[in-house]
């Protein structure tokens, strides 16, 4: 079942044309040291009783990217294991995120309840299962309910079927040694019974920073001015990211439209 895919993805993984992990930026940046610590709590050993990884950090500070990382090579490693990803900011009910766990795992369709998908998951012997529950904030309807008045395609979730979620989680992955949880959050979660680690996300170092921004930009770019631009933005990845992306600006008259950075526009102010 192995099959080449570059350099970086040696084996297919378990479930991996039905899985809905995305594939990791290949600029991506810095981050070893946290990848690792997510690799090392999820992958099974005797003596490693983790059974959930908390990625937590500021907004905008790559716990998404540094989260499919790492899932990434985990699966890419090891044919017995496969990646659900859910983002949780389109997850309306504990139904939907049981249906959309079951949409990756098994390749029949599944119109069964709640409940058995869950027993499913539990008396799962042969996979390694890992669930990356993408901005789990999300969840709270607090939160959500805030970015669905700022998006009208997010919709709200309530606090019934918020406890519902969490109950059905915490079951399977108390229940079970076989499946995992990896979650991206930008608000502390705590998962009782699952000797729970937590990986912090800080900001990124200056030659990072410099990185990320010579990587995003991809063109000649003012070493001076870059350095400067990555101490504005703190060494927040997305800070970094939204200076250096080409954005689509009128120039003058239409035909002349190009792709232009909110860097290119600092030089040409400048
Ligand atoms: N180490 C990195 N290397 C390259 N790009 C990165 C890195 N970390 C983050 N990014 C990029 O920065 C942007 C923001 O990252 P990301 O979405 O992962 O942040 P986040 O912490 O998950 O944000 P949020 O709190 O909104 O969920 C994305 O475009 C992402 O691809
Ligand atoms: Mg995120």
């Amino acid at each position: 079942m192995a099959q080449t895919m570059g350099s970086d993805f040696k084996k297919e993984g378990a479930c991996r044309g039905l899985s809905n992990l995305p594939r990791p930026s290949r600029k991506f940046v810095n981050r070893n040291q946290e990848i690792e610590d997510i690799k090392k709590h999820l992958l099974p050993h005797p003596e490693n009783d983790c059974s959930c990884v908390l990625v937590h950090g500021a907004v905008g500070m790559g716990k998404t990217a540094t989260a499919i990382k790492a899932a990434n090579e985990i699966r890419d490693n090891d044919d017995n294991t496969a990646v659900v990803y859910i983002n949780c900011n389109v997850v309306n009910s504990c139904d939907d995120l049981a249906v959309k766990i079951s949409q990756q795992i098994y390749d029949f369709p599944l119109n069964e309840f709640t409940a058995e998908i869950k027993r499913r998951l539990i008396s799962e012997k042969d996979l390694l299962i890992i669930l990356l529950l993408d901005k789990f904030q999300s969840l709270d309807p607090l939160h959500r309910n805030e970015e669905a008045n700022m998006n009208p395609e997010i919709t709200r979730i309530d606090q019934t079927e918020e406890l519902k979620v969490k109950k059905f989680i915490t079951e399977i992955i108390t229940a079970s040694t076989k499946v995992k949880l990896l979650v991206t959050s930008s608000v502390w979660a705590c998962f009782p019974e699952t000797c729970q680690q937590t990986v912090r996300l800080d900001p990124l170092e200056e030659s990072a920073s410099f990185e990320l921004l010579k990587n995003t930009f991809n063109r000649q770019l003012d070493v001076e001015i870059a350095y400067k631009i990555a101490g504005f933005c703190d060494g927040i990845p997305l800070a970094l990211i939204s200076l250096a992306r080409p954005s689509t600006r009128s120039c003058g008259n239409d035909d002349q439209r190009q792709p232009r950075g909110k860097i290119q526009e600092i030089h040409t102010n400048s």
